[in-house]
C-alpha cells in the first residue's frame, strides 16, 4: 500500500465512480484529499463520508479552474498529486451522424478541462519541485470504439497531452502518467446504449467489468513517491484488450 502521510491530492470527478474510489483509497492511505466536481450534492456527500475537502467546479471554465486551484492551495498549502478523473462519454452515433455540438461538448470536458487542470496545478508543482499527475484516459483512446469517435478521439488527446507534459517536467521529481481502463460499471455508462456496453465487454479477454478499486490501486502506485522514474507513460488496465 502506498503511504501518503503528509501528502495532499486533488481528485477531479471525485464525487462518484473511479474518482470516488480513488479518493477513498487515498484517504485510507493517509492522504489529505480535495475533491473537485460539478455535482455539488454528490461531492458534499463524498467529502462528508471520506472526511475530505470538496470544491464545486466545472472544468470547462479555465478561469474557474485557476481560481479553484488557488483556493485549494490556500486550504491544503500545496498539491502533491492531481488525478484527473472528471469526464463524459457523450452519446453513441456513427461518425457521419455525430452531432457537432455533442462532439464539442465531449472535447470541452475531456480535453480542454483536463488541459486546464494540468496547466494550473502543474505550475505549483514546478514551484515545489514535486508532483504526480495521473490523467484518466481510456482504452477507447488507443483502440477507437465504433460509434464513439468523439470519446475515443478525446481520450487519444489526453494520452498525447500526458506524453507532452511528462517530457516538459522530467527535469524535476514530477511524474505525469495516464491510464487506459476498460469498462467499469459506473454512472458514465448511463450515457451509452446497452448494445454498446455489451460490445465493449465482448472485447475484454477477462470478460468482465474492471472494478473501480482495481483502477484506484493502479492510480495509487502511479501517485506514490516510489514511482520516481516513469513519466509520460500510458498504463494499461484493460483486462487484456489492449494490443499495444
Ligand atoms: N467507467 C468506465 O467504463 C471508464 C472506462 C475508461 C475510462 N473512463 C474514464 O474515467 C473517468 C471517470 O469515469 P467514471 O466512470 O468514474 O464516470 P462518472 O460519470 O461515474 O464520474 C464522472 C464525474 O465527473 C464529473 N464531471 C463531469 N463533467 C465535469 C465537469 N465539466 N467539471 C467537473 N466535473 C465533471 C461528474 O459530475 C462525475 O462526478 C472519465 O474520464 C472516464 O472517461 C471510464
Amino acid at each position: 500500500m502506498a503511504n501518503f502521510n503528509g501528502q495532499t491530492a486533488v481528485i477531479t470527478g471525485g464525487a462518484q465512480g473511479i474518482g470516488l474510489a480513488t479518493a477513498k483509497r487515498f484517504t485510507e492511505d493517509g492522504c489529505e484529499v480535495m475533491i473537485w466536481d460539478m455535482d455539488e450534492k454528490l461531492g458534499l456527500e463524498a467529502a462528508k463520508k471520506l472526511n475530505c475537502h470538496f470544491l464545486k467546479m466545472d472544468q470547462t471554465d479555465n478561469n474557474l479552474v485557476k481560481e479553484t486551484t488557488e483556493k485549494t492551495i490556500k486550504i491544503m498549502k500545496k498539491i502533491d498529486i492531481l488525478v484527473c478523473s472528471a469526464g463524459i462519454a457523450g452519446p453513441t452515433f456513427p461518425t457521419w451522424d455525430y452531432p457537432v455540438e455533442e462532439w464539442s461538448k465531449v472535447f470541452n470536458v475531456n480535453v480542454n478541462g483536463v488541459f486546464y487542470c494540468n496547466k494550473h496545478v502543474v505550475k505549483s508543482m514546478r514551484e515545489n519541485g514535486y508532483g504526480r499527475i495521473i490523467n484518466i484516459a481510456s482504452i477507447a483512446g488507443k483502440e477507437g470504439n465504433p460509434n464513439a469517435s468523439a470519446y475515443s478521439a478525446s481520450k487519444a488527446a489526453v494520452i498525447a497531452l500526458t506524453k507532452s507534459l511528462g517530457k516538459e517536467t522530467a527535469d524535476q521529481d514530477i511524474a505525469v502518467n495516464c491510464i487506459t481502463p476498460a469498462t467499469a460499471k459506473t454512472r458514465i455508462l448511463d450515457q451509452v446504449s446497452q448494445e454498446f456496453i455489451d460490445y465493449m465487454i465482448s472485447k475484454i479477454p477477462r470478460n468482465r467489468f474492471v472494478k473501480v478499486e482495481e483502477i484506484a490501486a493502479l492510480i495509487a502506485f502511479l501517485a506514490s513517491k516510489e514511482n520516481s522514474f516513469t513519466t509520460a507513460g500510458v498504463f494499461d488496465i484493460s483486462g487484456g484488450r489492449a494490443t499495444y
